[in-house]
């Protein structure tokens, strides 16, 4: 099936990713994970994503999430997110030079989750690797990298 072409911005995340990251937070301990994450499409102006991670140590699934990325125009990025523990993110930003950024607009969260004001997502595309960090302002502390992880496309 063709790619929407409002998508072409896009194309370069469709497919299936797999590698490892870090993660680490002035509140907890670091730690390392296993990843996989599938961008697919149906032809129509949007992505399906889905990711789950594990922990490298024990193999215990750690976080997971899924939602939709859209393209706007103009290298103009749109993303919902759904998380486990009681959060959505709303993201927009922009793709420019194999560098995608995207910044949240509104995170919303539900009375028992933790505290997140804010999150920061930075995604480089080299062929068939891609890598990323994710930066947040949660549980009272100002926006500080969370992530860092190296996919490489495996279909
Ligand atoms: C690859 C994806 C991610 C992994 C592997 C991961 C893993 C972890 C782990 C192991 C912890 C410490 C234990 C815990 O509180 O559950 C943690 C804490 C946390 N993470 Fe993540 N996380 C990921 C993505 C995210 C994202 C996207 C957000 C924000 C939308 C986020 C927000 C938080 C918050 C708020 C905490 C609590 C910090 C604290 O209690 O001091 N995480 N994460």
């Amino acid at each position: 099936m063709e790619l929407h072409p409002a998508l072409a911005v896009l194309a370069p995340l469709v497919g299936r990713w797999r590698g490892e990251g870090r993660g680490e937070y002035p509140t907890i301990e670091p730690f390392t994970y296993g990843e996989e994450a599938t961008f697919a499409h149906v032809g129509k102006p949007f992505l399906a994503y889905t990711q789950r991670t594990w922990s490298l140590d024990t193999g215990a699934p750690l976080h997971a999430e899924a939602g939709y990325w859209r393209a706007g125009g103009d290298g103009r990025i749109e993303v919902t997110l759904s998380h486990p523990f009681g959060a959505v993110e709303v993201l927009v930003g922009t793709m420019a030079g194999g560098r995608l950024h995207l910044a949240s607009q509104a995170v919303v969260t539900t009375p028992t989750a933790k505290r997140i004001d804010a999150i920061e997502r930075d995604i480089d595309f080299d062929g068939d690797v891609l890598r990323y960090r994710i930066r947040m302002a949660a549980v009272g502390e100002p926006m500080t990298h969370h992530l860092a992880a190296e996919l490489s496309r495996s279909s």
